[in-house]
């Protein structure tokens, strides 16, 4: 199973409709797609990954050796209830907490800033996208406080016993768009699709990978999924992870899209055509079916 792969650069020719169509269905059927050519500098993503290894090498690595987490894994001990992870929270939005942060250097703070100015364009850009496809998201993102919005810098340390602890359990995410920054190397991170989990690769040349969060399952009314993830710990090779969370403000009244009951603006001969092979079936998944295809139609159209 590959996972969904949007090319931002075809956002702006006549292979939209397919784009927009496919951004649907990845949110629809996925929760989870990599982003390619999204016009964030790649010298950039470099820069912050580069810069946050060596914050790591010096100021975490060794305490983190030293910790609970890795003594309980050295003595075999329960491992069920802890993650082989070290990472730290950075807000940026609305107020920026990275000035207080132990020991990070002018240099990764403005790196960092310069970074997530470039990826909040392309998750407006995203949120305003889905909100074409469902009518509905952008709202709860851009109220007059605008998004609230913070990275979690996680690497996740080579671990000697992998097959006893995991880098980070399973879960979905709570908020709205992740924007993951991750190693082009150590692979990881795995997501649960249709009964198996599905590892997804490195990212390579610098694609984004975007997954949606339970505000997003809330607000599409159940359409698109958040769906369940974790990440593996490996022998050799630490993985470096650079999630950005673009969620609704703390006090962002959430609530769902109004459910249409009915397929809505549809043709009456594309009806027709379909109740010509489901006459003598249950008419439910008929109107499923028409919904579908309105929302699919409406994919296609030119946007303005
Ligand atoms: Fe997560």
């Amino acid at each position: 199973m590959e996972i969904p792969v949007i090319d931002f650069s075809k956002l702006n020719g006549d292979k939209r409709g397919d784009t927009m169509a496919l951004l649907h269905k990845a949110c629809e059927k996925w929760g989870c797609f990599m982003v390619e050519n999204h016009e964030i500098d790649t010298q950039l993503m470099e820069k912050v990954k580069k810069l946050i290894n060596a914050y790591y090498e010096e100021n975490l690595k060794e305490s983190f050796y030293q910790s609970e987490i890795a003594k309980r894994l050295e003595k075999q001990q329960n491992t069920s209830d802890i993650d082989w992870e070290s990472a730290f929270f950075i807000w940026h939005r609305p107020t920026s907490n990275i000035n207080e942060i132990p020991n990070l250097s002018q240099e990764l703070c403005e790196t960092m800033d310069e970074y997530i100015a470039q990826l909040l364009k392309l998750a407006e850009k995203l949120s305003e996208l889905m909100s074409e496809n469902v009518d509905y998201m952008k709202k709860a993102f851009s109220g007059s406080k605008g998004p609230a919005v913070g990275t979690k810098v996680a690497k996740y340390p080579e671990c000697p016993r992998p097959e006893l602890v995991k880098g980070l359990r399973e879960h979905t995410d709570a908020g709205g768009i992740i924007l993951l920054l991750q190693d082009d190397k150590v692979p990881g991170l795995e997501f649960f699709k249709d009964g198996n989990w599905v590892q997804i690769p490195p990212s390579k040349n610098n694609a984004i990978f975007v997954n949606t969060g339970d505000q997003v399952e809330v607000l599409t009314n159940g359409l698109y999924k958040s769906v369940v993830h974790r990440v593996m710990p490996h022998k050799n090779g630490s993985r470096i992870s650079i999630a950005t969370f673009y969620n609704p403000i703390g006090d962002a009244i959430i609530s769902p899209a109004p459910k249409l009951l009915y397929p809505t603006n549809f043709h009456f001969g594309d009806y027709l055509k379909l109740y010509g092979t489901t006459k003598f079936a249950e008419k439910a998944p008929r109107f499923e079916s028409m919904k579908n295809m309105t929302n699919a139609h409406k994919n296609i159209l030119p946007s303005n």
